[in-house]
């Protein structure tokens, strides 16, 4: 193997078959592993797709400066892509997502500026106060804003993961389901297996205490990534068939499931996940196979409490 670039090392993670956490009866439940990206998440495909793709078009050139405002994935994963790069990356980010995901976008070389939320609370008020502050750094000179909840470049980056899964799983894919930030990776896997002709049925899934897509209103949770509040400009009901809310406490002992039982060690969005692959998986019968994404590794989550009552 000839040296490359550490971009060249995100993406073919592996994909996994559960063995517990399912009930006995339900068909199987795939699990696609993105903790093996370089940053420890899924983000890195759409962090390397927002930079190569506006490199590309000629928007970002040597010598200027990415902002973003996020919760700390999509900030890693750019701060790995911009550290790979060599661009300045100022990221506007809160005290309400993991300590550790503050500290590894600074250990990546980002510049952060830090946006008090309400008693750790994720809520729609924070966002905004989030994206407004993103949109005075960006109206700087020489900047280039990714936006990550409009840009339609990620979708690129994510498109991978659905062929990616295409490869990988023998048989149909029956249902895929994920937990909804952005929407880029449900709406960028949906795209490949739609335009495939392959029969699955898509499932979008929230945090029932802010059920904004199942048309309830707003409301506050501790999953970091998803439910943000609004229904995001990415998402295209075209792309998916059904929502599913699915209770915070159910995505966390889930979480704690799939690392005591499974030795998958990830985060609080990919218990949803997998929370929600089980229902459906359990609905759809023992014939059905179910794909969802492990999005991040649970090394981000140690700081928390996300694990603290397994011991
Ligand atoms: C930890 C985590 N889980 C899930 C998601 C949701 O992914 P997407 O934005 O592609 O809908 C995100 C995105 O921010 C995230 O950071």
């Amino acid at each position: 193997m000839t040296a490359g670039a550490l971009t060249a090392c995100v993406g073919r993670t592996p994909l996994v078959r559960l063995g517990r956490v399912v009930p006995g009866e339900a068909g199987r439940v795939l699990v696609k592993c993105e903790w093996f990206n370089p940053t420890g998440s899924y983000k890195d495909r759409m962090a390397l797709a927002m930079i190569e793709e506006a490199e590309r078009r000629g928007e970002l050139e040597p010598g200027m400066t990415v902002v973003e405002y996020t919760g700390g994935s999509t900030g890693s994963s750019l701060a790995f892509v911009c550290a790979v790069k060599g661009y300045r990356l100022r990221v506007v980010s809160s005290d309400a997502f993991a300590a550790a995901k503050l500290r590894t976008m600074e250990a990546l070389g980002a510049e952060l500026t830090i946006v008090p939320s309400d008693r750790g609370r994720i809520t729609p008020e924070l966002m905004s106060r989030m994206v407004a502050t993103a949109q005075e750094h960006a109206a700087e000179a020489g900047s280039y804003l990714t936006d990550q909840f409009h840009n339609r470049d990620s979708l690129v980056g994510y498109a991978r993961l659905g062929e990616e899964l295409l490869e990988q799983v023998d048989g149909p894919i029956d249902a895929f389901c994920a937990g909804v930030g952005t929407a880029g990776l449900a709406m960028g896997v949906s795209m490949v297996l739609t335009a495939a002709g392959s029969p699955t049925r898509i499932e979008v899934l929230e945090p029932a205490s802010s059920a904004v897509i199942s048309g309830e209103p707003p409301g506050a949770h501790h999953i970091e990534g998803v439910g943000v509040g609004v229904v995001p400009p990415l998402l295209d009901p075209s792309l998916y068939d059904q929502v599913r809310t699915v209770e915070e406490n159910d995505a966390r002992s889930m979480a704690r499931r799939l690392a005591a039982e499974e030795g998958m060690l990830a985060g609080t969005s990919t218990g949803l996940n997998v929370a929600g692959a089980s229902a459906l998986a359990d609905e759809l019968g023992s014939a059905c196979t179910v794909v969802t994404v492990a999005v991040d590794t649970g090394l981000k989550y140690l700081d928390g409490d996300l694990f603290a009552g397994s011991r």
